[in-house]
């Protein structure tokens, strides 16, 4: 499939153009590149919450160990249709209770780390610096940061899956009132997804009301307007690797923008999270949907340091330059290890194409709630890698930096690429910026190893 045929809808989306993915050469004009102190970039691994774990044992039923390596062999031909060609996936694929029990087993947990990880971040970039398991840690919940604002929130998880973003979501912000949407095709996920929020809310043991209602329906059929209420609240649509999933859905992706568009002209204090695979083709999608959300009001929180801004990788001059997505570590319980090990499959590191986003009327509180999410941050997007030295002498790699005034490359690193800061991590407070020698010089994906 090539990314011509990803148009998200038919008025704004433009057709982006596949990155070269041969590592090349860096900039010569690299005059006076960034000096980065490892002390001023944030990363570290994340946890997926106890209780979203607790529920896991039990509807992977992880207990049983002949259920369990059943589920591993089902779970490992599922992962194989999901890596060969995602918009092929059949709306059918996850009706069935067994194969919905063989999802959760294996992407349950992955997709709530990512869950974690974005929860994370955005904290690290609104400047309240939490903790590595949501929650916990030294820093304040992401949920104390908006409960400052806000009494009531409407999460509307789109494509929920067995709802792990939700869990994980509700495990760190919890609001006064908070009533969730599971939307999906699949009933038995839906299922699932509920007895999960079941667990959190039971681990919460808080005087929060939470309200499940699970929606067994089409994107595209799904009636947002049906669950607007009065009073303000604070409105987070999560779509977790779906987005891709509605690529040959035009009436779903049409719908789901008129609603995010509507947020703007109803002045609706809204935030959106989106997660896609780290592929090329993915993340691109992503990067367009976010440049088409930007150019209708939306502000980037995470992890563009631009704002609204249009996206530098996505519109550089000359083409698209790259694609940008997030890396974290995940400290995996030991009952995962051990389904990677039955099935065969290891993630060593956790990818993803992750954007949140705020509506207009939502950003526009943003300097007062978080005064640290300053202008000047830059984010780290790539890891070029340096040519092979001269026998004896190491390879290294540079940082591309995403800073608000564009892409910028740092001075060569001489250190094993594995240590180096995850992409997605902010590097605040460093020195005057040099030059944006990445994107004068017209050098291509000058990018080591991307993940999938
Ligand atoms: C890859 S899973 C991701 C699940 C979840 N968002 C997560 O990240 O954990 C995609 C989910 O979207 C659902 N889905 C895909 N297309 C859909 C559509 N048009 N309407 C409703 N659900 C859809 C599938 O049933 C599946 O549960």
């Amino acid at each position: 499939m090539t990314q011509s045929k990803k148009t998200h809808s038919k008025r704004t989306v433009k057709p982006v153009r596949r990155p070269a993915k041969t590592v090349k050469h860096p900039a010569k004009d690299a005059k006076r590149p960034l000096k980065i102190d490892r002390r001023m970039v944030g990363g570290g691994s994340v946890e997926v919450p106890s209780a979203v774990l607790r529920s896991w044992k039990e509807l992977a039923v992880v207990s049983d160990p002949v259920k369990a390596k059943q589920n591993a062999q089902k779970f490992r031909e599922l992962w194989k249709i999901f890596n060969k060609g995602r918009e092929q996936i059949s709306r059918e694929l996850l009706q069935s209770q067994d194969t919905a029990e063989a999802y959760v087993l294996g992407f349950h947990l992955p997709n709530a780390a990512r869950a974690a990880l974005l929860c994370r971040r955005i904290a690290q970039r609104v400047g309240i610096t939490a903790g590595s398991k949501p929650g916990v840690g030294s820093g304040m919940r992401l949920g104390d940061w908006l409960g400052k604002s806000f009494t009531q929130q409407r999460i509307f998880d789109l494509g929920c899956g067995s709802g792990a973003w939700s869990q994980v979501w509700l495990s760190e912000v919890r609001l006064n009132r908070n009533a969730v949407y599971l939307i999906d095709a699949s009933r038995a996920l839906l299922e699932m997804a509920a007895k999960g929020i079941a667990a959190v809310k039971l681990a919460a043991g808080s005087s929060a009301s939470i309200y499940v209602e699970t929606i067994p329906k089409a994107i595209a059929a799904f009636n947002f307007a049906q669950y607007d209420a009065p009073g303000q609240s604070l409105d987070v649509y999560i779509m977790g690797y779906v987005w891709n999933e509605l690529i040959n859905d035009r009436a779903a992706q049409a719908h789901v923008m008129a609603r995010l568009e509507s947020c703007v002209t109803l002045k609706r204090d809204a935030l959106l999270l989106l997660a896609e695979p780290a592929t090329d083709e993915f993340a691109l999608g992503a990067m367009a949907l976010r440049d088409e959300l930007c150019a209708a009001g939306w502000v980037a929180i995470y992890p563009c340091p631009t704002g609204a801004r249009a996206c530098p990788m996505l519109n550089a001059k000359g083409g698209v330059r790259d694609w940008c997505f997030s890396e974290g570590g995940w400290r995996k319980p030991d009952e995962y290890m051990q389904l990677e090990e039955d099935a065969g499959i290891g993630h060593n590191k956790l990818n993803s194409a992750m954007f949140a986003l705020a509506s207009p009327e939502l950003a526009l509180r943003l300097p007062k709630m978080a005064p640290d999410l300053r202008d000047q941050t830059q984010v780290v997007v790539g890891k070029p890698l340096l040519p092979g030295g001269r026998p004896g002498l190491e390879k290294g790699f540079s940082y591309l930096l995403c800073t608000p005034d564009g892409l910028v490359k740092t001075s060569p690193k001489k250190i094993e690429i594995k240590f180096a800061k995850p992409r997605g991590s902010t590097v605040s407070g460093a020195p005057k910026l040099a030059e944006k020698s990445w994107e004068k010089s017209g050098e291509k994906s000058a990018t080591s190893k991307r993940g999938g």
